[in-house]
């Protein structure tokens, strides 16, 4: 591609934004058909147990309600005798909704009500009465560190922590030492839109089902196997999505609950869960994690050691890369990494905003902070002094790393150089000023994706591949890329997605979809273009005859000599005078593995960050980040820049506010709802610099794509307890750090 471009690198309106502000785009709940009924979930008041009796006949009973689904009349599914499907699913055994008395963790649902309409579905679940023999139950991790073991089984992009050298002896040896451990408990996925799904029945006995998924052909696959039914029976969609961070990766509950209702009922059914209920499946793990690192007088790293133990369920192993990042970031030859995890009574985790990565840097960049202040060096100057090259544990130079450029960015656009080094030494009145910084760390990876494309008579280019746009900018960035490869104009181009009859995405997830869906879109295009210049000369007396496809080019709908730009076809007329409807193509891009084999392919951020603390009332404000990103080659810098405020929006929310708290007596989370679980409101956000480091990378895809989607959150939690340590000189090694850990 060359270096002049039309659309991409070019901050263009989202293309589905007049859809979204309109109420034209339509979410998996805003769906409607004839006789649509309701169903309304009923969540198990215990932790641990079983169900003794559950009464449904006052429910029963009301006109209107036309069932009350509970483990007692749902029969065996085909579950049972198939294998259960679902591409995020960590290793065990799937927890079965609805087929059992036994209550595995709180909050677990028991019972669907359907009703003819929502407030009576809703009201017929206050009546049914459930009584419960209890159990003692587990959740509190720090209580039960001495039942850490390691993972079984495996996940998809799991790395195993892997050591190197010999750190005991390394660490023993070094002249300067620091060992901390830090800690955060469990964050609840909400977005805007919380979960739901709409099941239209057919008299065939087919569906089409819109849901909240980060994945239709997922959500497809999840039906075939649970319910038996085969892929022509099932049409699922999801062509808007309100936001979703991992939590749609995998099916959520209100899916089989609204499938099982309309197969049961013969009747199209909608079930949406409550805010409260959104506690009630995955969230980002319970995690202690402790780092001891040495290092020689002049700051470089000897010995590093990183362990984690994380909180999973009963059930299943829910695993993330948390300790990994300690072995790549920094050159050092010894390290040693552990990650455990303690089962309890709750349901799994789940993937949720660069899992693993905002939790591992969390510690592995508050620690480095700490040595920092025993070596008596500057942080930043710390991370410089530990550069690498080189991914140290794959051992494996990386496809870029413009990282020394995002510090030198945004420590100049931050003003570092004048910070005065000694914590509270920025004291004005009661008001503690303190300035910390830390480095943010993502992968570049790209997955499976297809793509179609359909160029028609009238000049318009359809693409579409089965992916999703969770509010990130795929329409947009999608659309970009096609318009600049075929050289139309962006209103001649649609983007399709969200639909499983479309070319197979993987799910949206892991920054992955840029990249990968990006370059079978542009495939499909480049597929296209060939075509309608085969076309072109296949038109009498045509003047292309002579030419090949490298003498040729497309812009502005027209299709051009290079050399003597005179000469053009509209490509319109190559469809007109060769008689053609349409060009189809689908696209399968091969990643060239063998190259890509050779590299460690990640992103990378610098994260800056002040804060100013009350010291009488010990209430932080965050009042300026400034985040620099190399995230290869930016597609939108509009949109990608909201991806990245976002993400730093998110990690001031984990270093300050949010936290969903256990109430061990109950085993429940308790501050279920958006009043007490705490999130950053416009007032508690102030000035938000992002810059972009763009990257030349021609290993990860032939685009140079990164993603960036997560790198954002990353690091940016410890930017701020860093920036606290330094304005207060208490070091808070729990978040949230909440104003009565600073009293
Ligand atoms: Mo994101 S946790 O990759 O959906």
């Amino acid at each position: 591609m060359s270096n002049q471009t039309t659309y991409i690198g070019k901050p263009v309106n989202r293309v589905d934004g007049y859809a979204k502000v309109t109420g034209d785009a339509k979410y998996a709940a805003d769906h409607d058909a004839k006789g649509l009924c309701y169903g309304v979930i009923v969540s198990a008041g215990i932790a641990k147990g079983k169900i003794l009796h559950i009464d449904t006949d006052a429910a029963t009973q009301l006109e209107g309600v036309f069932k009350v689904f509970t483990h007692e009349n749902v029969s065996g599914l085909a579950w049972f005798n198939r294998s259960y499907k679902d591409m995020d699913a960590p290793p065990g055994k799937h927890f079965r909704y609805l087929q059992t008395d036994i209550v595995t963790y709180s909050q677990q649902p028991v019972a669907l009500v359907v009703a003819a309409t929502f407030e009576l579905a809703r009201y017929a679940a206050t009546l049914v009465r459930i009584t419960y023999e209890a159990d003692a139950h587990v959740t509190n991790l720090t209580g039960n560190l001495d039942q850490a073991r390691p993972p079984k089984g495996k996940k998809t992009g799991f790395k195993k922590p892997a050591n190197r050298g010999k750190f005991e002896k390394a660490f023993q040896a070094a002249p300067v030492k620091t060992t901390a451990t830090y800690y955060h408990g469990a964050e609840h996925h909400n977005p805007m839109e919380m979960h739901a799904s709409t099941v239209l029945y057919y008299k065939d006995g087919s569906i089409t089902v819109y849901d909240k998924t980060q994945g239709v052909l997922n959500t497809q696959s999840y039906i075939k196997s649970v319910f038996g039914l085969s892929g022509k029976k099932v049409r699922t969609f999801a062509p808007f999505v309100g936001g979703a961070f991992g939590s749609g990766l995998r099916p959520q509950y209100q899916l089989f609950m609204a499938v099982l209702a309309a197969l049961e009922l013969k009747r199209s059914v909608k079930v949406m869960m409550t805010r409260q209920q959104m506690f009630s499946f995955g969230f980002r793990p319970i995690t202690q994690q402790t780092l001891a690192i040495g290092a020689m007088e002049d700051g470089s790293l000897e010995a590093i050691s990183h362990s984690a133990v994380s909180g999973t369920s009963r059930f299943e192993d829910y695993v993330e890369n948390i300790v990994n990042w300690s072995g790549s970031l920094y050159h050092c030859r010894n390290v040693k990494q552990s990650y455990e995890l303690v089962s309890m009574d709750t349901f799994t985790p789940l993937d949720m905003r660069a899992p693993g990565a905002v939790t591992g840097m969390f510690g592995l960049e508050c620690a480095m902070d700490e040595l920092s202040y025993q070596l008596n060096i500057d942080p930043l100057e710390l991370r410089r002094i530990n550069y690498s090259v080189e991914d140290g544990s794959m051992k494996k130079p990386y496809s870029s790393k413009a990282l020394m450029d995002c510090y030198e960015q945004a420590a100049a656009a931050f003003g570092w150089s004048e910070r005065s080094p000694q914590p509270r030494s920025m004291k004005n009145g009661h008001l503690l000023t303190g300035w910390g910084m830390a480095t943010g760390m993502w992968d570049a990876n790209t997955v499976p994706a297809r793509a179609k494309a359909v160029f028609t008579a009238d000049g318009r280019l359809t693409v579409g591949s089965a992916t999703a746009d969770i509010g990130t900018g795929t329409y947009t960035i999608m659309t970009q890329i096609a318009a600049e490869t075929l050289g139309l104009p962006l209103d001649q181009v649609t983007f399709q997605l969200g639909d499983a009859s479309l070319p197979f995405a993987y799910l949206e997830g892991g920054s992955t979809t840029a990249a990968s869906v990006g370059t079978a879109v542009q495939q499909a295009c480049v597929q296209i273009r060939e075509r309608l210049f085969s076309l072109a000369k296949d038109i009498p007396d045509s003047p292309f005859r002579e030419l090949t496809i490298e003498q040729v080019s497309f812009e502005d709908g027209k299709l051009f000599m290079t050399e003597t730009p005179a000469n053009f076809i509209h490509l319109k007329d190559i469809m007109t005078l060769t008689d053609t409807n349409e060009v189809k193509v689908t696209s399968t891009p091969l990643p060239n593995i063998f190259k890509q084999m050779k590299y460690a392919k990640n992103t990378h951020a610098a994260v800056f960050a002040e804060v100013q603390v009350d010291e009488e009332l010990g209430v932080v404000k965050v009042t300026r980040v400034v985040s620099a990103v190399a995230a290869g080659r930016i597609l939108n810098p509009k949109t990608a820049r909201s991806q990245i405020m976002g993400g730093i929006v998110w990690g001031i929310s984990g270093a300050l506010y949010e936290e969903s708290v256990l109430d061990h007596q109950f085993g429940r989370f308790i501050n279920h709802n958006y009043a007490e679980y705490h999130i950053p409101v416009n007032l508690d956000i102030h000035n938000i610099e992002v810059i972009f480091v763009e990257e030349k990378d021609d290993v990860v895809n032939p685009m140079g794509i990164k993603g960036v989607g997560e790198i954002g959150q990353v690091g940016v939690a410890a930017a701020i307890a860093n920036a606290i340590y330094h304005a207060t000189g208490k070091r808070i090694r729990e978040l949230p750090i909440t104003l009565d850990k600073l009293l």
